[in-house]
């Protein structure tokens, strides 16, 4: 299965990725992923991209397809994959089609979710991060059995410098500027699989997947 997740910042895109790459046994290729471990690592990709992210703005398109191109030739896409938060605008769209092409495959689905501006800044908002494993809790939807803590490893949580309501705002104007472009791409070529965003966090997997599957 091949995949691209779409929609605004705090749509609940990770969030679903974990529930469909263990569905399908694909790997998860979020791009705002590798670029943070690029920052924490001091890569000069990370430096590159921190003054970008830290204004919730995109990182330039060279920089974030080479990326990609370098991830989908690794082996284990060989299966299947699911791209999160990539492509972000027209042009990372048409990069990315020329780049399946010649590897002779094609996307079988672009999962769109969608959700309200004031439902997306409280949830980018009240996300809590575990330091060590990543996983992704909310302070009021989906929180730790002990606050700041880590449920699968009593690791520290916390929050995304990007996470605050300046930079959220910024990211969904951004997303409405650039990426939301990309649903009508996406639905020209008949891939688009719409998904509504603003309920529960186990009833949009049984969604995407029922979609996925029908
Ligand atoms: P990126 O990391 O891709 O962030 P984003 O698109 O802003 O998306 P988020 O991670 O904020 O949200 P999400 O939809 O994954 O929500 P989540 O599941 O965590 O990008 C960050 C930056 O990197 C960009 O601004 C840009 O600078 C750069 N970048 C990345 N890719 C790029 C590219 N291709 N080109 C250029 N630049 C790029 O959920 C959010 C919270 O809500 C969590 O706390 C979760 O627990 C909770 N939640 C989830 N679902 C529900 C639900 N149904 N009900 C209640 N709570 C929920
Ligand atoms: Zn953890």
């Amino acid at each position: 299965m091949r995949l691209v997740l779409l929609g605004p910042p705090g749509a609940g895109k990770g969030t679903q990725a974990s529930a469909i790459v263990e569905r399908y046994k694909i790997p998860h290729i979020s791009t705002g992923d590798i670029l943070r471990l690029n920052i924490k690592n001091g890569t000069k990709l990370g430096i590159e991209s921190k003054s970008y992210i830290d204004k919730g703005l995109l990182v330039p398109d060279e920089l974030v397809v080479l990326i990609v191109r370098d991830r989908l030739k690794e082996d284990d896409c060989k299966n299947g994959f699911l791209l999160d938060g990539f492509p972000r605008n027209v042009k990372q769209a048409e990069a990315l089609d020329s780049e399946l092409k010649a590897m002779g495959i094609k996307l079988n689905g672009v999962v769109n979710i969608q959700a309200d501006r004031d439902v997306l800044i409280e949830r980018a908002m009240g996300r809590r991060i575990c330091k060590e494993c990543g996983a992704t809790y909310h302070i009021k939807y989906n929180p730790p059995k002990v606050e700041g803590i880590c449920d699968l490893d009593g690791s520290r949580l916390y929050q995304r410098d990007d996470d605050n309501e300046e930079t959220v705002r910024t990211r969904i104007d951004v997303y409405h500027e650039q990426t939301q472009p990309l649903i009508d791409y996406y639905q020209k070529k008949g891939l688009l699989l719409d998904i509504d965003g603003t309920k529960s966090i186990d009833e949009i997997t049984n969604s995407i997947l029922d979609e996925l599957e029908s």
